[in-house]
């Protein structure tokens, strides 16, 4: 009787701490997020006892992150099964695995930005909340990733409320138009748009930094080309995560990294050249510079900040944005992690090595801030 009772309160213990510690400690009931929690703790602690000696200073945390990636890639093989489906199923797939939730305290609010008849959605981002000052407060103009074929805000707003909170500034979100529906380059007219729309606010360019990862740290490339095209007040700095700068995929780290990458192959270039180009794909070449911000310029460049991890296939697009950038004289700074994977900074909540690069990528947000400008 008694090893039955006691049995029993063994059990309704488990339970409880399944139920609700797991849950409160990572401040989500969300399943699939809290499984991946588990995992990643339970393979931490495993490392923890095993160093990787090709690799001694990456933490047991990064190192079991990389793990439940390579168990369960966010660009698994049979997502290309059917290439009409793959981007339907990619966009659920994403969708379902999100590894950051929105803290509850954070706060977004939509806004619909109008510029010369074009519209475009975009979200404030603040955590913890407050009320955005036009005339004097700092703005981060974030451009999210995703191959300009998924992602959104209900994707991002976890990242980009954690970059709100550690900045100390308000994020404003652009859900710009995705490929293959809105071909490129409709992502470049949004985010040239919510620009423009926002000087029109009152906003001055020197409050505002923009920063973006993946293809949207291409994106903000691109927007920053456009700017200087159109002859427009640039913003105080340019902040980009392992940007996809070259669609065309002609670098060599797409083949030298291929093995190492956990998160991105590019197996299926032809096809992907595709969906971002559609029917022009023939006229409107992927090495252009009007799609591929590396074959552009970068004459006149306001503060740049490039990071890139170097067990990625991007790693070289950064690598040569970086020389370009040097040899037009910018004021560029250029963090690379060592052996760690595409946008890894994204992935905060697990390891050291993603809160290390955004804090250093806070002190030079601030470093530019207090700069005067010399304009
Ligand atoms: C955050 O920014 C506001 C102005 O936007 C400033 O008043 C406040 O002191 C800042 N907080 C910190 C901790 O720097
Ligand atoms: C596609 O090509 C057509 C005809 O050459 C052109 O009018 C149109 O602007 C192009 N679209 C894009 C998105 O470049």
């Amino acid at each position: 009787m008694s090893f039955l009772t006691g049995l029993l309160k063994s059990v309704v213990v488990v339970v409880l701490i399944v139920a609700i510690a797991i849950p409160l400690r990572y401040g989500s009931t969300d399943y699939p997020y809290l499984r991946a929690r588990v995992a990643h703790s339970l393979l931490t602690f495993r490392y923890s006892f095993a160093s990787d000696p090709d690799r001694p200073h990456l933490t047991a945390e990064y190192r079991a992150f990389e793990t439940l990636l390579r168990l369960r890639p966010l660009l698994a093989d049979h997502l290309y099964a059917d290439p009409s489906q793959a981007i339907k199923l990619l966009r659920l797939h994403v969708r379902s695995n999100n590894v950051s939730p929105k803290p509850s305290e954070c706060q977004i609010d939509k806004e619909v930005f109008v510029h010369n008849q074009h519209s475009t959605d975009g979200f404030w981002i603040n955590h913890p909340p407050r009320t955005f000052q036009k005339k004097i407060d700092k703005l981060l103009l974030y451009f999210h990733g995703g191959g300009y074929v998924f992602g959104d805000i209900e994707t991002y707003r976890g990242f980009e409320c954690y970059l709100s909170q550690l900045f100390n500034m308000t994020v404003l979100h652009l859900e710009y138009r995705l490929c293959p529906e809105h071909t490129l380059p409709a992502a470049i007219e949004d985010a040239v748009a919510i620009y423009r729309a926002i000087l029109n606010q009152g906003v001055s360019s020197s409050q505002i930094m923009i920063m973006g990862d993946s293809a949207g740290g291409g994106l903000s490339l691109l927007t920053t080309q456009a700017l200087l095209t159109q002859q427009l007040p640039l913003p105080r700095g340019v902040i980009v995560l392992s940007p996809w700068a070259d669609i065309s995929i002609s670098s060599e780290s797409y083949t030298r990294n291929k093995d190492k990458d956990v998160m991105l192959r590019f197996d299926q270039k032809e096809w992907l050249i595709e969906q971002l180009l559609g029917s022009n794909a023939s006229q409107l070449s992927a090495d252009h510079h009007s799609v591929s911000p590396l074959f552009g310029s970068f004459e006149g460049f306001p503060s740049l900040f490039i990071n890139v991890g170097t067990a990625e296939t991007l790693e070289d697009d950064s690598r040569k944005v970086f020389a370009k950038a040097k040899e037009a004289k910018v004021d560029v700074t250029f963090e690379e992690g060592e052996h760690l994977m595409h946008v890894y900074p994204m992935f905060f909540g697990y390891f050291p090595e993603a809160r290390r690069t955004l804090e250093n990528i806070r002190q030079w947000i601030q470093t530019k801030f207090d700069q005067k400008l010399n304009t």
